[in-house]
């Protein structure tokens, strides 16, 4: 049985300005893909920086359970002794991926084309996500899939004895469905193609070629064309793990709307494909500097400096970033209510199918804090309150969402009455040292004794 962790309630209010250096945790997309491509190459992969938190975790576990050996060194240094691409061995456990749809979609794509059946399952939120954008095209491949109504998990698949290779144009902008695809792809004889009308984050692309595979990537009038040659003869790599923009973007936030605030977050990674909601906050009139860029570990990075921001304006998020900034707009709905206007955000129905329905669980909060806020199938607009104009005094719910406890808990950094998150406990999946790390710099933030 999955067990479920303590339930957390938290809370944060109004304080002193946040100031200081915030040391953020690795890149959550770019550790689990270091874990399993490490994982489907023989020889020793070495990563530093690996990001810590139960999601990542849980794909060590899951690398472990498919036959690799992988080692944990001490602090955010590993080792992956991996079995070569078709090498996976078959499970003798349900394989436990927690709260992580990255996890379970991308090890589905690894294990499709070796001739083994594995069981997967996860926490409540993971059960209850769509699987069949994954098991759709992974039965191109000949992999077969037997899970709940509505392809959700638990969910056990048959890898395909004989994989065909396919080729796959992605129906919804999604670099999980994308990289369980050319994963997948790996094992296959001759070449997988993935069309991309929409170009989604590419750290699978990038660490394919650091290792060594035969990829090209064609960018076209109708998207990117990726062609994956089947079954090479993957090398080990170092691999340095950039620190994650998204969960910069929380301290980030904070300190553009608590009075008085300046911070620096060294070493964020700034792929293009990540960055849109920072372009998006220097639109809005966000004092958010970039200093120091450089590249570390194939990936753009910069340290970034963010200063109490009281100018900021509501903007229409172009629809055409939204795959740049996805996993952003909790948070970035948390600013434009301490903006002055209107902030549109559109394009965005893949919130709906995240962790939790994440329009939803943000308009529910939001209005529990005085924000108005108007909601469609694909988009929402928040009435900004202006600096300090944020009620708070609500009971928000996280819907076991890290990304949802956090942005709430920037909320009431900059709100009139504190705001309470019903459970901080989702925030251990990706970003473990939050409340740590958001004290450090200043912030009046909480645990509360569970009633
Ligand atoms: C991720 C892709 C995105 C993102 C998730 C991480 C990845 O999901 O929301 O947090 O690492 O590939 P989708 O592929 O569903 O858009």
């Amino acid at each position: 049985m999955p067990t479920q962790p303590a339930v957390i309630p938290m809370r944060s209010e109004a304080g002193a300005p946040l100031s200081g250096t915030a040391g953020i945790p690795g890149d959550k997309s770019i550790s689990h893909r270091a874990l399993i491509l490490g994982a489907l190459t023989v020889g020793e992969t070495r990563i530093s920086g690996l990001l810590e938190g139960e999601d990542v975790i849980d794909t060590a576990r899951a690398m472990r359970a498919f036959g690799a050996e992988v080692n944990h060194l001490g602090g955010g240094e590993w080792t992956v002794h991996g079995v070569g691409t078709g090498g996976f061995a078959e499970p003798d456990r349900v394989i436990d991926c927690g709260n992580s749809g990255t996890g379970v979609r991308l090890i589905m794509g690894a294990m499709a084309t070796t001739p083994i059946t594995a069981t997967f399952t996860g926490d409540a939120s993971l059960n209850s996500r769509p699987m069949g954008r994954i098991t759709d095209p992974l039965a191109l491949f000949g992999c077969q899939a037997v899970g709940r109504s509505g392809g959700r998990l638990p969910m056990t698949l048959i890898g395909a004895r004989d994989p065909l290779p396919v080729r796959y144009e992605l129906p919804m902008p999604s670099a999980q469905v994308k990289s369980a695809v050319l994963l997948a792809g790996l094992n296959a004889p001759g070449e997988t193609v993935v069309v991309e009308p929409v170009a989604t984050r590419d750290h699978t692309e990038r660490m394919l070629e650091a290792f060594g595979a035969d990829l090209t990537i064609e960018e076209t009038g109708g998207g990117r064309i990726l062609t994956l040659k089947g079954r090479p003869e993957l090398r080990p790599q170092a691999i340095t793990v950039p620190r994650d923009p998204s969960s910069a973007a929380f301290p980030v936030c904070a300190a553009l709307i608590v009075p008085g605030s300046d911070i620096l977050v060294p070493g964020i990674g700034l792929n293009p494909t990540r960055a849109g909601l920072y372009e998006t906050l220097r639109e809005m009139g966000a004092e958010l500097t970039y200093e120091n860029m450089r590249e570390e570990g194939g990936e753009p990075v910069a340290d970034l400096r963010a200063r109490y921001s009281p100018d900021m304006t509501g903007i229409e998020v172009p629809p055409a970033r939204a795959a740049s900034m996805i996993d952003e707009y909790p948070v970035l709905s948390v600013v434009a209510a301490n903006a002055r206007g209107r902030t549109m955000m559109r394009g965005v129905a893949e919130l709906r199918v995240k962790e939790c329905d994440r329009i939803d669980a943000m308009a529910t909060g939001l209005r529990d804090c005085g924000v108005m806020v108007e909601e469609g199938a694909d988009w929402f607009a928040v009435e900004g309150r202006g600096p300090g104009g944020v009620r708070g005094g609500g009971l928000c719910k996280s819907h076991l969402d890290h990304r949802i406890a956090m942005s709430f808990l920037v909320l009431g950094l900059a709100a009139q009455e504190p705001v309470r998150v019903d459970d901080g406990s989702p925030i251990a999946t990706s970003f473990p040292q939050f409340e740590a790390l958001m004290t450090g710099l200043g912030a009046n933030m909480r645990r509360e004794d569970v009633q």
